[in-house]
């Protein structure tokens, strides 16, 4: 049997994109891999994976004949700017192993790029499609660089590799990773359990987000899409929403009418934010492969109050 291979699937999308995609494809053929230990409960496969052996990722393609690779193993771009090294050797060497194995064993390949892939000269509102990307962060150098290598493994050797540039990422079920959206996620946790939540980000931060829900719809649909519609195939925006902290304290306050945000700015990470465009056009999206968002800021922040207020219940 043919199988999907997921890298990094204990992060913050594999945790989603792994049951979404054995309810489509049949809980057998979708082999979640991992540099950490999963939850204990997770259902089989389940495998190690360190994506910088190329070894590792070969084998692993062979002993379950994998068709597809859906490559989410990152440093993401906070902890990125900690450890430049580490993460040119983690996003850049990941991405090559992976390619070379869908080069030589004929797999199609899902790529998240970001918004990170942009930079200070990109024009700031509605970043379009094909536009200037010099980033200014490691992890924005790792994602054009990744953006551009997997253009040509498409040219070049045929592989049918695909993308898109994800903004900051909303969601319930893990944690996120070390982003610079990370705040968005945070603020739900803190307003549930202390009603106040202090943001590493200036209140007038802008950025462009999307709830996860819509995410692993679009990386489904993408590489469901038809190759004949698709003039881009990699690196599309897409966006769903745009707020920047006082907007989302606002709509969270229309829930938890006492809830109160401050602000301590971390330079660090306001700096990665400041360089990247306030929001992108996704356009391309729309009309190559009908993208087309479900949740805006008020059906996201709902849904969120409602289904963190859930997990985070003690139980009796
Ligand atoms: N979450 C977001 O908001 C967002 C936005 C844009 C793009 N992206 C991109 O999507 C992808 C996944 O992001 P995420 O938020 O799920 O990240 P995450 O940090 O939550 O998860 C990444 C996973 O990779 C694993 N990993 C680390 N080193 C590894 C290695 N050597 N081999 C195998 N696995 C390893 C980690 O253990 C972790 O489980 C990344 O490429 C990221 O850049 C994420």
């Amino acid at each position: 049997m043919d199988s999907i291979l997921v890298t990094g699937a204990v992060g913050q999308i594999g945790s989603e994109l792994v049951p979404a995609l054995r309810e489509r494809f049949g809980a057998e053929s979708v082999v979640a891999t991992d540099i950490r230990l999963p939850a204990a409960a997770t259902p089989a496969p389940i495998e190690h994976l360190d994506c910088t052996k190329p070894e590792q990722i070969q084998e692993m393609v062979r002993r379950y004949r994998v068709k597809t690779i859906y490559h989410l193993a990152a440093m993401l771009s906070a902890v990125a700017e900690e450890k430049p090294q580490a993460a040119w050797n983690l996003n850049m060497g990941g991405l090559y192993n992976v390619l070379e194995a869908a080069r030589q064993y004929r797999c199609a390949v899902f790529f998240p790029s970001s918004i990170g892939a942009f930079g200070p000269t990109t024009p700031r509102e509605g970043a379009p499609q094909d536009t200037v990307q010099r980033p200014t962060t490691m992890y924005g150098v790792t994602k054009v660089a990744g953006e551009i290598v997997a253009d040509y493994y498409a040219h070049r050797f045929g592989v049918d590799v695909r993308g898109l540039r994800l903004p900051g990422l909303i969601s319930y079920a893990a944690p996120p990773g070390g982003g610079t959206t990370d705040y968005a996620v945070e603020i739900f946790y803190h307003a549930i359990r202390y009603r106040r939540y202090t943001c590493f980000l200036r209140p007038d931060t802008a950025l462009d987000m999307m709830y996860m829900p819509d995410a692993i719809r679009a990386i489904l649909r993408l590489m469901a899409a038809d190759p004949a519609q698709l003039r881009h195939r990699n690196a599309f925006n897409v966006t769903a929403m745009n707020f920047d902290p006082q907007r989302l304290a606002a709509e969270i306050r229309t829930h938890i009418p006492d809830f109160a945000i401050d602000y301590e700015v971390d330079p660090a990470r306001q700096a990665i934010a400041d360089s990247w465009p306030r929001s992108v056009d996704d356009g391309a999206a729309r009309a190559e492969w009908g993208w087309a968002p479900g949740y805006d800021i008020a059906a996201m922040t709902k849904d969120m109050l409602e289904k963190l207020g859930e997990k985070l219940r003690p139980t009796r």
